[in-house]
């Protein structure tokens, strides 16, 4: 049999132990050959390593030269991804950087020059596009079922302590500004607004207000706070097209909700009435699917053929450029074009 894939994660925290986890169910399912996990915080490394039976290391560049060792999942704090991913990938490594790719634009562009220059696979974790229930509405939109997309909103919501390295923006609006232009094929949106709040420190905000025009005529509203209890953990998108609209609630990945209505415009007297024309809403029912799963999968099966990964290095980039201008937005309060 011909050798599978070798796979480390590097970082074992709140979110690396789910890569941990996928990878180890890949492993069982034969589509990789084995996972190792790195962290500087040996207890949580050892403690993980035991129960999934699996060796654990301390220095990531152990790793580097490791010839088992394929590809890695870098899971560390964001501000590190630069200088790991380049690594890495200057070490011959397929690399699968979380998302936000790097905290900074020209560093971003960097990594996707190094992919390119060594042939490496760059993916980032914009996990959302692996989403089952987006999977499906992208290809509803794609052959024009809702007609022109005429608005997006989306929420993300809950009431917690403020991560260390980075505030709502990078942390959770770089999934909106991706899936937004994802959603409408678009390269990059016309412009961005934002308002953003500090209330706990200076440099990490806990609640942005996004406004994105993109498209014809769309505009997309993204709400992203840690500082709202009122909704439990809210995580929805609601897409209006001039004939249906759609919603999904992110935590459901097997269910698409769609709303068959549509305003109604006709001319009586020289005059231009609205009328809504409601037929009713269902769930478009989908297969069941984990989103990390997915690109986990996504990953393997790129570092098995070097074919390009759905969110590659230039789709990371991208959405750091975007989340950029969301924050020169919310400090200049000026209006951001692209
Ligand atoms: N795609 C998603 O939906 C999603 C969700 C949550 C977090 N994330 C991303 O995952 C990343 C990690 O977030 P988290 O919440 O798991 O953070 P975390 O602080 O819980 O975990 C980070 C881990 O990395 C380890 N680490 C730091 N430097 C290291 C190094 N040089 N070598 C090895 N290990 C090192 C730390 O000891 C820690 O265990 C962030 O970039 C975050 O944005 C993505």
């Amino acid at each position: 049999m011909d050798k599978l894939t070798g796979i480390a994660v590097i970082g074992t925290g709140y979110w690396g132990k789910n890569h941990v986890r996928t990878y180890s169910e890949l492993v069982a399912e034969g589509i990789i050959d084995h996972v190792k996990i790195c962290d500087i915080n040996e207890k949580r490394a050892q403690e993980l390593g035991k129960a999934f039976n699996i060796e654990y290391l301390t220095d990531y560049k152990d790793i580097l030269s490791d010839p088992d060792i394929d590809a890695v999942s870098i899971v560390t704090p964001s501000p590190t991804h630069f200088p790991l991913a380049k690594e890495f990938m200057e070490a011959g490594k397929d690399v699968l950087v979380e998302k936000p790719m790097t905290m900074d634009y020209t560093e971003a562009e960097k990594l996707t020059e190094i992919a390119k220059s060594t042939g490496q696979i760059l993916m980032v974790g914009h996990i959302f596009r692996h989403h089952p229930a987006v999977k499906e509405l992208k290809n509803r939109i794609d052959i024009g079922e809702f007609g022109n997309i005429r608005m997006m909103s989306s929420n993300r919501l809950s009431y917690g302590a403020p991560r260390k390295d980075m505030g709502v923006v990078y942390a959770l609006g770089i999934h909106e500004v991706d899936m937004f232009c994802y959603l409408l094929d678009v390269e990059y949106p016309k412009n961005v607004t934002a308002t953003t709040l500090c209330s706990l420190q200076s440099d990490i905000e806990e609640t942005a207000m996004i406004t994105m025009e993109l498209g014809e005529n769309t505009t997309a509203y993204a709400f992203e706070s840690w500082l709202m209890p009122a909704y439990g953990k809210q995580r929805d998108l609601v897409v209006v097209g001039s004939e249906k609209a759609a919603k999904i609630d992110y935590l459901k990945p097997q269910e698409l909700h769609i709303y068959d209505i549509r305003i109604e415009e006709t001319d009586f007297d020289g005059k231009t009435a609205y009328s809504v024309e409601n037929e009713g809403d269902y769930i478009i029912p989908i297969p069941y699917a984990e989103p990390l799963k997915e690109e986990l999968k996504n990953f393997v099966h790129c570092i098995q053929t070097r074919e390009r990964p759905l969110s590659d290095g230039f789709i990371g980039q991208r959405a750091v450029k975007m989340a950029e201008a969301v924050l020169e937005s919310a400090k200049t309060g000026r209006k951001v074009s692209f």
